[in-house]
């Protein structure tokens, strides 16, 4: 078995705490073909249930289907700003919750919740295990983008429905991520919903149980 060294550890250390969901401070630089390809086959390397492999990956470059999906989010985040009200709301209108356009690359994950390969296995108990894999996928794909300084972040807020019709996707296939990519003049030090006295990072003591619910004592 081969270790890590201290050095190969502190970078995929770093890439973890340094990654960050970017919406804004976005370059238009084009992401080259090389880059998108390594941090694409970095996602395919991601765990799957039953070695399923249940996703796909559309690259959208093109300015007028970034253009609609943004219309698609300016819709869906007007729908969502109506569970707030007064300060609350205030506060959610004033944040950058995408940056479909601003980022010269978009990427739509999704879930092929009928892929064969894998035969089954590990879903029986479980069917969402398909969708969580694909969730790994994502996340692979943040961290060795956050490596190359490539930033991404991930808007949900769309219609899935009218997502699904302009990037033309099959009724069975899942949305599972749209992602805003691209180079950025800068990381936050901080996720931008903490900067922004949204929601702040819970203590990590306060979530971890040992042996049973609620039993917070490790020793
Ligand atoms: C499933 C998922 C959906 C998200 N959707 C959005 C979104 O629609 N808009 C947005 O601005 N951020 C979105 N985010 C990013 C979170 O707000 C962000 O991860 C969180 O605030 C922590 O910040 P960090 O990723 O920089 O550490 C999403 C993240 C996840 C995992």
């Amino acid at each position: 078995m081969k270790h890590f060294s201290a050095e190969e550890k502190a970078g995929l250390y770093r890439a973890i705490y340094e990654r960050r969901d970017v919406r804004s401070h976005f370059l238009p630089d084009p992401v080259p073909e090389d880059v998108l390809a390594r941090i694409l086959d970095a996602a395919h390397h991601a765990p799957s249930v039953g070695f399923m492999q249940p996703w796909d990956f559309i690259v959208i470059r093109d300015a007028a289907i970034r253009e609609a999906v943004r219309e698609n989010f300016e819709r869906a985040n007007q729908r969502a700003a109506l569970i707030y009200e007064g300060e609350k709301r205030e506060r959610y209108d004033a944040l950058k919750l995408a940056g479909i356009t601003d980022a010269p690359l978009n990427l739509c994950v999704t879930c092929d919740r009928q892929r064969a390969r894998g035969g089954g296995l590990g879903r029986q108990s479980d069917p969402s295990t398909d969708l969580y894999s694909t969730v790994c996928a994502v996340q692979n794909l943040w961290l060795a983008a956050r490596a190359e300084s490539l930033g991404a972040g991930w808007v949900s807020i769309l219609d899935m429905d009218a997502l699904k019709q302009t990037l033309e996707i099959p009724s069975d296939i899942t949305p599972v991520a749209y992602l805003c990519i691209g180079y950025v003049s800068e990381f936050g030090a901080q996720p931008d919903l903490e900067k922004r006295g949204w929601e702040q990072r819970e203590s990590l003591t306060n979530l971890v149980h040992f042996d049973r619910w609620n039993r917070r004592d490790g020793r």
